[in-house]
């Protein structure tokens, strides 16, 4: 198949390219997808994309008039598809459900532990050669309260991690799982949860159930000074009540790597440029908040396994076969 693979980065071109050999025809776009790069796609059978390009139904209906009749997800989220206006235009998506469950539970942690022990402030404080331990001071994570909010791939290997440290772990799921019972943890509706836990984490899909599920009411149920993480999707929290609740104190710490309108931000070097977006300006100003630009996946094995399986679903498509990973409408049920 010709592919025109968008917003793609050097180090997507290395592991499609390797992964495809000579398998089809890809083509590697910079771009974004968007309504105006969409005519890019013209004399291709299908489209690669990716978490932050734009995947609604006028740019669909863009891709569908240029004959595109595959698009394949580099992404295990599809919550950026219309499904429906893709299943009307006759549009095929696939996804690759689970690349790296370790990668995104890794940097969850990694982000809890710089967090707690101040960690990037520390590394400006000593390059200064300022050894001050003042404001640095963090607390034991054996003893504490971790609550996991969705209990899948991610938030199970999260589980077993702070486990591991000595956590009690309390979880919130529509779908409990004997994993997380076996590790001594606890399935608790979600007002117990946020009000037990020390640390917060993220890890269910953003629906819209669960859209914006933190807001000004779940913030004032959390504990006070209880540590909020988001490895999950920006929308599942209201970013103008977590400053409030950081304004207030009342939020002790938050680590987000990602943001809802990161669209317009993140995958890109903006170093040079004035951010427009306030919010997210305010929010880098808070000594006790730590953001990282989506790149919780963003480990050579993840990597290896989107690639192999985008080419893999683009192989069941060429093919006609049965794609285990396509998404359909079904999934909105
Ligand atoms: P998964 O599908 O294995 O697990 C999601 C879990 O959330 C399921 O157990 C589901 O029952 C649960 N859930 C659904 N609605 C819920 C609700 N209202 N309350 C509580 N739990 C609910 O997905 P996986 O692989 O664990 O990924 C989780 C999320 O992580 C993805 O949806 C994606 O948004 C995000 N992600 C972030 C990445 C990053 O680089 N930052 C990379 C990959 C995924």
């Amino acid at each position: 198949m010709r592919v025109a693979v968008f917003n793609s980065k050097p180090y997507d071109r290395t592991y499609l390219s390797t992964a495809n050999g000579d398998r089809h025809e890809l083509h590697f776009f910079e771009s974004r997808l968007t309504l105006d790069t969409a005519p890019l796609a013209q004399g291709f059978s299908a489209v690669a994309a990716f978490v932050n390009d734009i995947l609604d139904r006028p740019v669909l209906q863009t891709l569908a008039a240029q004959g595109i009749h595959c698009l394949v997800l580099r992404s295990a989220g599809f919550n950026h598809v219309d499904l429906v206006a893709a299943a009307e235009l006759g549009i095929q998506v696939a996804r690759v459900p689970e690349y790296s469950p370790h990668a995104v539970a890794e940097h969850t942690v990694g982000l809890i532990l710089a967090l707690n022990r101040h960690i990037h402030r520390a590394y400006n404080r000593v390059r200064e050669g300022n050894f001050s331990l003042d404001g640095l001071l963090g607390f034991d994570l054996h003893g504490r309260t971790v609550g996991v909010i969705g209990t899948g791939k991610i938030g199970r290997n999260f589980a077993r991690i702070m486990h591991g440290f000595g956590c009690r772990i309390l979880a919130e799921d529509p779908f409990p799982s004997g994993e997380i019972t076996a590790l001594g943890g606890e399935y608790v509706n979600r007002t117990a949860l946020l009000q037990t836990a020390d640390i917060v984490s993220l890890h269910c899909p953003l629906t819209p159930e669960t859209h914006h599920l933190i807001n000004r009411e779940t913030l004032q149920v959390m504990k006070s000074g209880a540590m909020l993480v988001n490895t999950s999707r920006g929308g599942l929290v209201d970013t103008a009540a977590l400053i409030d609740a950081l304004k207030q104190g009342h939020l002790g710490a938050l680590g987000l790597d990602v943001y809802e309108e990161e669209g317009d931000l993140f995958f890109q070097d903006l170093s040079a440029q004035v951010i427009q977006d306030d919010v997210f300006s305010r929010l880098l100003t808070f000594p006790n908040v730590l953001i990282t630009g989506h790149q919780a996946y963003f480990t050579q094995e993840a990597l290896r396994n989107i690639a192999a399986t985008t080419i893999a679903n683009l192989d069941a498509f060429a093919s006609g076969s049965p794609c285990p990973n396509q998404v359909t409408t079904d999934y909105l049920r």
